[in-house]
């Protein structure tokens, strides 16, 4: 068991109708000047944001508004916030959307705060000293960003996607309607239940430092996300199970589910950053195709946990070697993706890169990640190439 500082500072408003509370929140949090950040306009068409721009008039706080934080969000907007924030004197930063607008909103204010190009924390040149204050009224239970300590922007020259973790940046409220997701399209809903599973998966495939709290809780967890998607592809107004993977989604990604680990894989992920980077991908889906062909390359180097997984997540009969086990698990996750029509290879997933593609984003994994990386099995770059190859 390693040590560990657990930081969870975000205070959640959580059940129906709570963005009523916007107002009273931000004002609670010191915040008298908002940029409200929003995404592509799915909260212009709900009424959401109409909703919310009421309630700060009738509040008196004032506002101005940026949308357009597209999935992988650009750079290039966050320089557009950080500039906007400056002229009108913006203290507090609201998010109204999916983790794309929560992490645009991260980045404009670490820019506004802490000064100089943005882009260095994300090129790991420089580290933030401070953010602007961050509120969040999620739309889409996913990312965790909601109250996480990370923000992944992908920077338009050269398609390099990066994230960066501060605790700065962890928001100061998050309010969680889960009926405000129930306008998402079925695609988006298992994008996110994928990528809720795969942040305590990435923390529980290691192979240093687990405590059996902690590997109970991400079992539940996974169990949980993983019924509960079931029920949303054929049921997406089922209200309880919006809730369960809403307050699941922010469990995954708020430290809770590697308590006592060395830090985790997180190799999945960076692949998937690749792949999101150059071709846009949906980031859940981009995991889930990804996944198999990772964790076939690993499952060997760190068997006790597969088996493990196998048997208390995906309810595998212990019988046989631990690597029938083990495979059996992976095999039998594969085929819940399927289930909620998630790619589980690249050609499913809708790209098809050449040889001189894959070497790319291989490269440029390997570079992001400083040489190698992961706790299941430690990857260079030309294993990130195999499992690219492997995933085709
Ligand atoms: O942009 P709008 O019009 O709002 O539409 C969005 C977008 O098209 C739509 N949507 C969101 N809520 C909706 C809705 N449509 C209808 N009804 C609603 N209630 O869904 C689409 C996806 O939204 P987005 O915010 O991009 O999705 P997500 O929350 O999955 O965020 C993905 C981004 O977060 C990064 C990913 O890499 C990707 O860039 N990540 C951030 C993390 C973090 N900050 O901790 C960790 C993750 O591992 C991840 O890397
Ligand atoms: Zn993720």
């Amino acid at each position: 068991m390693f040590d560990f500082n657990y930081y969870t500072p975000t205070q959640v408003v959580f059940g129906r109708n709570t963005e009523q509370r916007v107002a009273e929140l931000i004002r609670r949090f010191g915040g008298t000047k908002v940029l409200i950040q929003y995404g592509g306009g799915s909260v212009v068409r709900s009424g959401l944001l109409q909703r919310v721009t009421d309630s700060l008039d009738a509040a008196g706080i004032p506002y101005v508004a940026l949308g357009g934080a597209v999935p992988n969000p650009r750079l290039s907007l966050v320089y557009q916030g950080i500039e906007l924030c400056k002229k009108e004197h913006v203290d507090f930063l609201l998010a109204v959307g999916g983790g794309s607008a929560i992490d645009s909103a991260k980045a404009i204010g670490y820019g506004v705060a802490s000064g100089g190009d943005v882009w260095d924390f994300y090129d790991y040149k420089r580290k933030a000293t401070a953010c602007l204050p961050l509120g969040v009224i999620l739309t889409l239970a996913a990312t965790g960003s909601e109250m996480s300590d990370s923000s992944v922007i992908t920077r338009e020259e050269g398609w390099v996607k990066r994230g960066y973790n501060s605790d700065l940046g962890r928001p100061r409220f998050a309010i969680m309607n889960p009926e405000l997701t129930m306008t998402l399209p079925d695609y988006q809903t298992a994008c996110g239940c994928t990528d809720i599973m795969m942040h305590t998966m990435e923390r529980y495939f290691t192979n240093g430092g687990n405590m059996e709290i902690t590997d109970a809780i991400a079992e539940g967890l996974l169990r949980t996300v993983k019924a509960n998607a079931e029920i949303l592809a054929k049921d997406p107004k089922n209200y309880d199970a919006r809730a369960e993977v809403m307050w699941a989604g922010s469990l995954s990604h708020n430290g809770l589910t590697g308590c006592g680990s060395d830090g985790g894989d997180w190799m999945t992920h960076k692949l998937e950053h690749e792949l999101g980077g150059l071709y846009d991908v949906a980031h859940g889906a981009g995991l889930a195709a990804i996944w198999g062909s990772w964790a076939r390359y690993v499952y060997k180097n760190c068997l006790p946990r597969f088996r493990r997984f196998a048997v208390n997540v995906m309810d595998i009969e212990p019988t046989g070697s631990d690597d029938e086990i083990a495979l059996k698990g992976i095999e039998a996750l594969e085929a819940f993706f399927r289930r909620i029509h998630m790619p589980t290879n690249l050609r499913e997933l809708g790209v098809e890169p050449t040889e001189e593609e894959l070497k790319d984003m291989a490269h440029k994994c390997a570079v992001g990640v400083n040489g190698e990386k992961g706790s299941a099995r430690r990857l260079r770059e030309a294993d990130m190439l195999a499992i690219y190859r492997a995933s085709m």
